[in-house]
């Protein structure tokens, strides 16, 4: 529906609780890597109390006016004691300054790890910072007669991010979360269209990298009484937004059965010219799965598309991966994969490169590079060898196999040192 179907004032959600957002249909990208094919909304909120005005969230700067026909329509900036910054990101602190400088008794609430975004992003022309309070879970502002209760989650999707709960009327203002980029003057979910798809690619490029952070988020947001999710984009989830929870929690959960994570689980991605490299990459997995307790993949890339392959990269304990060198580098579609691996959590895991090259083997190093810039653990020397590989060099890959399933299981033979062997 186009948004020329709302009025500018304020949108009821429960007596004294207001949608006070802006929309914008137009847009058909967001932050440059989003496609917004509906465009998206900023939603912003005002909530009443009997002492007391809270602004939840502001809009993108310049979606501002219609912010403030809105809250007009519903508070005096002399009303306002709080603001609530549940995210800093411009999309919804864009008319921050302005309502700093319209309601200047308000005090602002804001999560820890926001601080230092606040002073970043209220340079000049603004000389002082805001009277504000870093808050975290279970700080709350007591409005007269409702509360708002913080729940500190971060990361989701940026260091600063938090949550905001209505106490009694059940409402959790949760920014990004539950949210996606979906334009519908019906704001609610029930009149809005079909927004799964957007739901689903929202969770997938924006929350889906921080798939920790989502569980320790749920595990504070589960047990609430949910009667409204109002998010900071896309429809408001009146009903049923615990299936909206849900969702999140089956999409966070790590989907790979293999005895309750008693094993380690070790992928192998190879290309392959001539053979060589696989015959590497095959050695390598034999000698991976003389440990116990270690489960191994092996996959060509060349019959399979990156997007199918990052799921198994986010499921994996480690990861290895063998590229022929041609032309002084690893071939194109490890490059695909290596970049597809944004989208996923992966910090942490274990990585190792190998392949069989011609004249120079630059693959090998140029893949141990972007492995550690992706904050994988590359704890053991990639593997080269020129052009085919005999029998010792296949000896060399069992080893090397052996030693990543050592690494990935915890098993790794330290080796003493004993000092007085280095004097002189
Ligand atoms: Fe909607 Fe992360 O800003």
């Amino acid at each position: 529906m186009r948004p020329a179907g709302l009025s500018d004032a304020a949108v009821e959600l429960a007596p004294g609780v207001h949608w006070v957002g802006a929309l914008d249909p137009h847009l058909r990208s967001f932050d440059i890597i989003l496609k917004t094919a509906n465009g998206t909304s900023y939603n912003s909120y005002v909530v009443r109390g009997e002492t007391g005005v809270a602004v939840i969230d502001t809009v993108k700067e310049n979606y501002a006016d219609v912010f403030f026909r809105r809250l007009e329509s519903v508070a005096r900036y002399d009303e306002i004691t709080t603001i609530v910054l549940n995210h800093l990101e411009p999309d919804h602190s864009g008319a921050l300054p302005e309502l700093l400088r319209r309601a200047p008794l308000a005090k602002v609430y804001l999560s820890t790890r926001a601080q230092m975004m606040l002073k970043a992003l209220l340079k000049p022309p603004m000389s002082e910072l805001p009277d504000y309070t870093p808050v975290t879970t279970g700080d709350e502002v007591d409005l007269g007669g409702r509360t708002l209760r913080f729940l500190h989650t971060p990361y989701l999707h940026w260091p600063d991010t938090q949550c905001t709960y209505l106490v009694e009327d059940g409402v959790l203002f949760s920014g990004d979360v539950f949210g996606c980029h979906f334009c519908d003057a019906r704001l609610f979910n029930d009149l809005a269209g079909d927004f799964r798809f957007s739901f689903e690619y929202y969770y997938q490029h924006i929350m889906r990298p921080f798939r920790e952070h989502v569980l320790d988020a749920l595990a504070l947001i589960e047990p609430l009484r949910l009667e409204l999710i109002a998010p900071a984009h896309g429809p408001l989830l009146r009903h049923g937004p615990r299936d909206y929870v849900l969702r999140y929690r089956e999409l966070a959960t790590p989907r790979l059965c293999n005895e309750a994570r008693r094993e380690k689980t070790l992928v192998i991605f190879y290309l392959s010219a001539y053979g060589n490299t696989r015959r590497m990459a095959e050695a390598i997995a034999a000698g991976a799965e003389r440990l116990a307790g270690v489960r191994v993949s092996l996959y060509d890339l060349e019959g399979g598309e990156a997007d199918g392959f990052t799921d198994l990269v986010e499921e994996a304990d480690g990861l290895a991966i063998g590229s022929p060198t041609i032309n002084a580098d690893a071939v194109k579609p490890v490059w695909d994969l290596l970049s597809s691996l944004t989208s996923v959590s992966i910090k942490g895991k274990l990585g190792v490169a190998f392949g069989s090259y011609g004249w120079s083997g630059e693959a090998v190093r140029l893949i141990e590079d972007r492995l550690r810039g992706l904050k994988l653990r590359v704890p053991v020397d990639g593997l080269r060898v020129k052009l085919v590989p005999d029998d010792h060099e296949l000896d060399a890959c069992r080893a090397l196999g052996q030693d990543v399933a050592r690494h990935l299981t915890g098993t790794v033979e330290h080796r003493a040192i004993d000092l007085s062997e280095l004097v002189g």
